[in-house]
């Protein structure tokens, strides 16, 4: 029901949060403000391959949050990051149960070059659908929340959770130009930088079409790359990035920024540059796809900015 959603998300906001003071706790702890010198010491291992990292605060993030939730909702299914790494369940299946799917350290890699864009990722799936995402990243403060059919929120200052301004919509001044994101991901089996640097020319006129559409004009401002699929998702929301393309993510890198991007009115599609979704279409996205394509929420229409306006 409505009423047990609601309560959930207020229980997943709190438990984003608290699991996020712990990866902040690890960073300072290890950068803290006695010790003046970053160091890039964290320890680390390898998952998949040298650039598939884990450090100790993933495991013990992971297993915070799993019990938490097994205390409060203990009919839920759960899938970790984590604990699908260590092949507890390599057969996982996100089906029609209800069903938390997280990633209780996105960008890695960041931590451990002491990059801030890290986050902890929660969603909750229901009927193969992200119905709650929240993306907390302790490091900057940045709270992102969504709740199916209620919308999305973007909360900078860490006030009382559902105290939160909404995610605003493209304003009618916004930029003449785009700016675009894309990970590398962590596949290098082809050559070291996974094939991608054919992928970004097709990905940079993408980027310009899509931006001159949108009526914000052809011309890219910027090209970025959090290192983070579900802060990507969420910076797509807030309208910080026009476009956010990555393959090879799994779900609990992208299920909760994938339900604050929808929340917020964007788009989810499965393209694969050169595919463009604005030129044929491409159906959206289902959690599992791998490869995935977001837009920005739409900004007013020209003819809705200009009675804004009058
Ligand atoms: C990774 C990050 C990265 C993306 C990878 C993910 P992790 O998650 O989201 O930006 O390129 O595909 O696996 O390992 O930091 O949790």
């Amino acid at each position: 029901s409505t009423e047990e959603l609601q309560s959930i998300y207020q229980f997943a906001v709190q438990l984003g949060k608290d699991a996020g003071q712990l990866l902040l706790q690890s960073v300072k702890s290890r950068y803290g403000s006695t010790d003046t010198k970053p160091s890039h010491s964290q320890e680390f291992v390898e998952k998949d391959n040298a650039v598939d990292l884990v450090t100790k605060v993933d495991e013990e993030v992971e297993a915070f949050i799993k019990h938490r939730v097994s205390i409060e909702y203990p009919s839920h299914q759960f899938i970790g990051e984590e604990t699908y790494s260590k092949g507890a369940s390599r057969n996982y299946l996100i089906d029609e149960r209800p069903t938390w799917c997280v990633d209780p350290l996105d960008g890695t890699v960041n931590m451990i070059h002491i990059f801030p864009m890290f986050c902890v990722s929660i969603a909750f799936i229901v009927d193969h659908k992200p119905a709650i995402g929240v993306v907390y990243a302790p490091f900057v403060d940045q709270m992102f929340s969504a709740c199916k059919g209620r919308g999305a929120w973007m909360n900078e200052t860490q006030q009382l959770p559902l105290v939160r301004n909404p995610i605003p919509p493209m304003p009618a001044s916004a930029p003449k130009g785009c700016i675009f994101s894309f990970e590398w991901g962590k596949d290098r089996r082809d050559s070291p930088d996974g094939n991608m640097q054919r992928k970004v020319e097709s990905l940079v006129n993408m980027a310009a079409e899509i931006g001159s559409r949108g009526g914000k004009g052809g011309m890219v401002h910027g090209v970025r790359s959090l290192g983070s699929a579900t802060m990507d998702l969420a910076y797509c929301a807030m309208g910080a990035f026009d476009i956010w393309w990555e393959g090879g993510c799994w779900e609990w890198d992208v299920a909760a920024g994938i339900c604050i991007l929808q929340e917020a009115g964007g788009l989810v599609t499965t393209a694969n540059p050169p595919d463009d979704p604005l030129k044929a279409p491409i159906e959206p996205a289902k959690l599992g796809s791998r490869l995935y394509l977001a837009i920005r929420p739409a900004g007013p229409s020209s003819d809705e900015s200009a009675r804004q306006g009058q």
